[in-house]
Order: C-alpha cells, then structure tokens, then sequence
C-alpha cells in the first residue's frame, strides 16, 4: 500500500504538515487536507482526563469534521501528533477521542524511552474498526529500528535541521533518510518513510526523495502561512531570518528561558537566536533572563517569546496560504525532475 492508497486525497509528492502543538490547529490541518497535503492538528502532552489540550482537542476535531463537510461514520481524513514523554493517561483517554473521531493517523513523538511507544501502539490496534495509520517520529537509526520492530506504519525520519524538538544527537536528513531506507528495505518492512527536518520547498523535498523517502513533512514552512495561528511577530521574525545555521540554534536553552525546560534530556530544539539567548551568551545569568521573560511576557510583549524554526528560514521570504506552500512545491518538484531528465 502506498501514502496515496491510504490517504486517496492526497496527491503527490506527499506532503504534509507537521502536529505543531499550539500551532497547527483546525484551520491549519485543514487547509492542508483541502489542498491535497495531508493535515497534522497538534494534540498536545497533557493526557489526564481533567486536561484541556484533549478538551480542545475535541472541540477541533468535531470542527475538523464540519469544515470538510463528512457525514458522522467518515474517515476524518487529517491526523493527529502527540508528544509523548509523559504517556499516563494516554490509553484510557486519548485514544477513545481519537477512535470516536475515525481520525485517518496517528502520530508520536519523543518518548522517554524509545521502547515506551509499544504499549500506545498496541492499544491502538486492538481497534480492528478503525483504519488509522501510525506514524512515529524519529531522529536516530535506533529509533527507527525500534519503531519499525513496534510495527508502526510510518516513519517520520526527523534531520536536525528541523524546527523545534528533535535529537539531541542526531544528524541531517542527507546522512539519516538513506540510513534509515536501507534499515526498512533490509527488513523486508513495508514502513513508509517520511522526512522532516529543513524542507521548505521542491527543491528540499526532490532532494529528500532521492534520499529515499516517500513523501515530506514542513514544520516552519507551514507557521509562516496565513491559515497558521502563530502570532504575526513570529512568521515576521522567521521572514526576516536567514543564513539559519548563524541565525538558528539547537539547544535546550530556548525551553530554560520561558520556563519549559521538561523535556527528556535526548531531546533540545532549534529556534531562532533571539534576545534571551543573546542576553545569556553576554554572561547574564539563567535566573535573569528568565525574569526579563516573564517581566516582558507580562507586559504583554513577545519579542522574547521563543521562535522555534528550522535551519532554512533564509529561504522562507514571505507569508504565503496552505495551497500554495502545496501546489507550489509539487510543481517545483516536477520542473526540478524534467529539467534533471533533460539535463542527464
Ligand atoms: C513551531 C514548531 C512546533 C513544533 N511542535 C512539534 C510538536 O508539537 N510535536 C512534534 O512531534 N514535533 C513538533 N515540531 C517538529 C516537527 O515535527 C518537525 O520535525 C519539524 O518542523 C521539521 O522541520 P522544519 O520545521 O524545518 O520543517 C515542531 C516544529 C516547529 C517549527
């Protein structure tokens, strides 16, 4: 089975975006959906019954439902991402909204431990009525091997290039997608694999095709678009960024300043090097720029509130709609490969 037997919407190359959690809501995963692209809402962390990420999360998806205009018993033709780390209640409660919904996948990401996902997995296809296709995120071949053994059905293979949480250690999609394809092919697995991690158009993703996977995922891309809820000032600063290995940087400070330091220690996240982190490379101490965070926060200003992109926020040059981020990459890519054919 291939990405376009099992989501028949889509068109090719596969695209999607990513669950950014806070970011990618209803609006976003369905203007993904309605452009051919595969849509991802952002699920969120918090699985207790009292949470109200999967109370928001109800609410969108019944949303979701009405926006793309299917009868009750459809397939909601998106998905939804979860960051996993602290997976209690996950079962018991996330799953039933997800099944009720006939959400078309599921998508996990950052595990305390690789191992913990086989649980989640499982319970998840006790479901024999519901046809819902697993994706899980991965930085590392070890992840990938582990994910691959869970039976999972996608691969989301993540190079440190990428926008927000990844890898503490890892590598680009160049060295990591190959890698990660032979491991799938040694195995006989059917696992689709999907990159992430820099792509901003056709020309990222004829590159991650080549590598060998069978469809791509944009994070940052899919933030600067008007349909996106982040904040102007956001999609603003990712415009006016370039040259993203000086502008951008991997580490777990970003999460330290704003006081959400609560990630496991593999993982850290890039983002844009703003005034927390130019503050703190002056010798200004942890306890400081927290304070002038908060201060700022208070007063009702963002411009330390932490931009999470990818390394290829140079060339991202305005806000732009969902389609076109879509049509425009898929045509990219074909003009690439024609010229390419011609060429060799
Ligand atoms: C603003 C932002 C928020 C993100 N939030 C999540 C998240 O909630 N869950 C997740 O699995 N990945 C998240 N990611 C990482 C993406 O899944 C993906 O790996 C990344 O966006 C790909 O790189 P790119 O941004 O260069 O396209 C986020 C990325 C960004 C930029």
């Amino acid at each position: 089975m291939t990405l376009s037997e099992w989501f028949p919407h889509t068109t090719i190359p596969f695209i999607a975006n990513a669950p950014m959690f806070g970011f990618a809501d209803v609006n976003l995963a369905t203007a993904v959906t309605k452009a051919h692209g595969f849509g991802f809402i952002g699920g969120g962390f918090d699985f207790r019954t009292e949470s109200t990420q999967l109370a928001n999360l109800k609410t969108q998806l019944a949303e979701a439902r009405s926006i793309l205009d299917l009868a009750e018993n459809e397939t909601l033709p998106l998905g939804v991402g979860f960051i996993t780390f602290q997976s209690e209640g996950f079962v018991e409660n996330v799953i039933p909204i997800l099944w009720e919904n006939r959400v078309a996948a599921v998508w996990l990401s950052f595990p305390k431990d690789d191992e913990d996902h086989e649980v989640l997995i499982r319970a998840i296809r006790r479901y024999r009525d519901w046809d819902v296709k697993l994706f899980v995120q991965v930085g590392t071949v070890r992840a990938a091997e582990t994910a691959v053994g869970q039976g999972v059905d996608g691969l989301v293979v993540q190079g440190t290039d990428a926008g927000g949480h990844q890898w503490a250690r890892g590598a680009g999609l160049i060295s990591l997608v190959p890698e990660v394809r032979d491991l799938v092919n040694a195995r006989n697995a059917t696992t689709v694999v999907l990159a992430a991690g820099g792509i901003v158009d056709g020309r990222g993703c004829v590159a991650a095709l080549g590598l060998g996977a069978d469809g791509i995922v944009m994070g940052t891309r899919f933030l600067v678009t008007s349909e996106c809820p982040a904040p102007s000032a956001m999609k603003q600063t990712i415009v006016a960024s370039s040259d993203g290995g000086v502008s951008t940087i991997k580490s777990v400070r970003h999460d330290v300043f704003q006081s959400t330091d609560v990630f496991p220690r593999q993982y850290d996240g890039r983002a844009v090097i703003g005034v927390s982190y130019e503050d703190s490379q002056e010798g200004i101490s942890d306890e400081e720029v927290i304070r002038r965070y908060n201060e700022a926060r208070k007063a009702g200003e963002d411009d330390r509130r932490t931009v999470w992109a990818g390394a290829s926020v140079g060339s991202i040059k305005e806000v732009v709609s969902v389609g076109d981020v879509i049509q425009t990459t898929q045509q990219e890519v074909r003009m690439i490969l024609e010229r390419m054919k011609g060429e060799l």
